[in-house]
């Protein structure tokens, strides 16, 4: 048996998964990917097989302005030496808090915590405590809210989450009022919160938006909007400001604290409230974690914000994320792979889906795109989230890989036999009941 495979059996035998996120699993990415990162700088990593990657990850998209961005960097390593965690709040807090509360529309008060998880589950506990009921309504034409059992159990992947609790999550779709007008008849007074994000690949059509937020302000149900992605991306103050919407809680986490560990929950004060200690009624034990406000993270998100407002980080990923919609769609046109290749969403957060002959989406196509993509030194998983590090000059040596990549799809795709031009095995579906 060759030593990398022995050394992937290892790293398996030591992480189920042999990753923390199953999205950076080796069941995501071709065979020609490299297995680690050993470490990255600016918009470039260099991977465990010792070559240097013009990086189209950057850390699930957590990395908005660049890897080790020194002035973020600086900040977090003042802040070390201040020390990271007390017995009671650290003055920082309340200094980023404030911040927040300022910055942010819709935002009276915010909690902590490390992950994005911790607090979309936050705000459906707080929601359900909030109205007294117990549904959650989830968006499904957005891919993920949460490990936790409320969204994981909408998922094929649902192992381990008893048939009571997933009955307690109802769907409905994007775009679609009918399907959320059904859900409001058929669970009348009884769902506690819509959860869903702004926008991830299509415009709202039909003021659909503002309707799902009427429909929850006639009906009780509070509105949780998920800026996990769009927020610190589309805009500094979120896609709920770009659509002049008013959730009642929000979720942020990713770009924030770029790449530090820092999501946060945010919303009404008298819904936040309740998990506080000045009311008489009952208490919600809302976020409660020994690390969701360890200090160097909110350096970090300081620093972060800080860099973004001045200079002007947003209109920056909105730019270079406009140069690759244009180019890379132009040479999608000409190689005539119009109808196999798509770019979908923003430019901040561009995403691209692959179809085989019969339009319908492959994987075996898309591993073969992304590992003629990553065999020309561009590490890439079918996504565009700019940073602020991506500059022209990186655009174009994009471009120029993404031609060769095209040309070597093409080639596949024509061909009679077109797992043949793939090494190694193809992507599965992150949330697929077997493996
Ligand atoms: C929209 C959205 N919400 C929530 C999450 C969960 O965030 P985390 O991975 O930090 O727990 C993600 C992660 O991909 C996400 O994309």
């Amino acid at each position: 048996m060759p030593a990398k495979t022995q050394l992937l059996k290892r790293r398996h035998a030591l992480i189920p998964g042999a990753a923390h996120t199953y999205s950076k699993g080796d069941d995501q990415f071709p065979a020609v990917a490299p297995k680690a990162i050993v470490k990255g700088k600016g918009c470039f990593v260099w991977g465990d097989d010792g070559k240097k990657y013009l990086d189209w990850c950057m850390g699930l998209r957590s990395v908005s302005l660049g890897h080790a961005y020194e002035p973020v960097n600086r900040a977090v390593k003042k802040q070390m030496d201040l020390g990271t965690n007390f017995g009671r709040p650290a003055l920082i807090e309340f200094e980023v808090a404030d911040m927040l509360v300022n910055l942010l529309p819709n935002v009276e008060m915010v909690k902590f915590a490390k992950n994005g998880s911790t607090v979309t589950t936050a705000a459906t506990k707080l929601a359900r405590a909030y109205t007294g009921r117990k549904y959650i309504a989830v968006c499904k034409s957005h891919p993920f809210f949460s490990y936790d059992d409320w969204f994981i159990g909408t998922t094929p992947c649902d192992a381990g989450i008893p048939e009571e609790i997933k009955k307690l999550t109802v769907t409905f779709n994007y775009n679609d009022i009918a399907s959320v007008e059904k859900l409001f008849a058929d669970y009348k007074d009884q769902i506690a919160c819509v959860i869903m994000e702004v926008v991830t690949t299509e415009e709202p059509r039909d003021n659909f938006l503002q309707n799902v937020q009427a429909l929850c302000k006639t009906s009780g149900t509070v509105f949780i909007l998920d800026e996990m992605i769009t927020g610190f991306r589309f805009h500094l103050k979120g896609a709920t400001y770009l659509h002049k919407l008013k959730p009642d809680l929000v979720t942020y986490g990713k770009g924030i604290a770029n790449g530090y560990s820092l999501a946060v929950l945010g919303g009404r004060k008298d819904i936040m409230e309740l998990g506080g200690l000045e009311h008489k009624g009952e208490r919600v034990f809302l976020i409660s974690t020994t690390h969701g406000a360890e200090t160097t993270a909110l350096a970090a998100a300081l620093a972060t914000i800080k860099e973004m407002q001045h200079k002007k980080v947003q209109d920056h990923l909105w730019k270079i994320g406009r140069m690759i919609e244009r180019g890379t769609k132009a040479l999608i046109k000409k190689y005539g792979l119009e109808a196999s290749i798509e770019l979908i969403g923003f430019p901040p957060n561009l995403l691209v889906s692959y179809k085989d002959k019969d339009g319908k989406p492959s994987m075996l196509l898309r591993t073969i795109f992304h590992q003629e993509m990553i065999r020309r030194g561009i590490l890439f998983q079918g996504a565009f989230p700019v940073s602020y590090s991506h500059k022209v000059a990186d655009v174009k040596k994009t471009l120029a890989v993404f031609v060769q990549a095209l040309q070597a799809y093409k080639i596949a795709f024509n061909a009679k036999d077109t797992a043949k031009y793939l090494i190694g095995e193809p992507i599965k579906p992150v949330f697929r009941k077997y493996n």
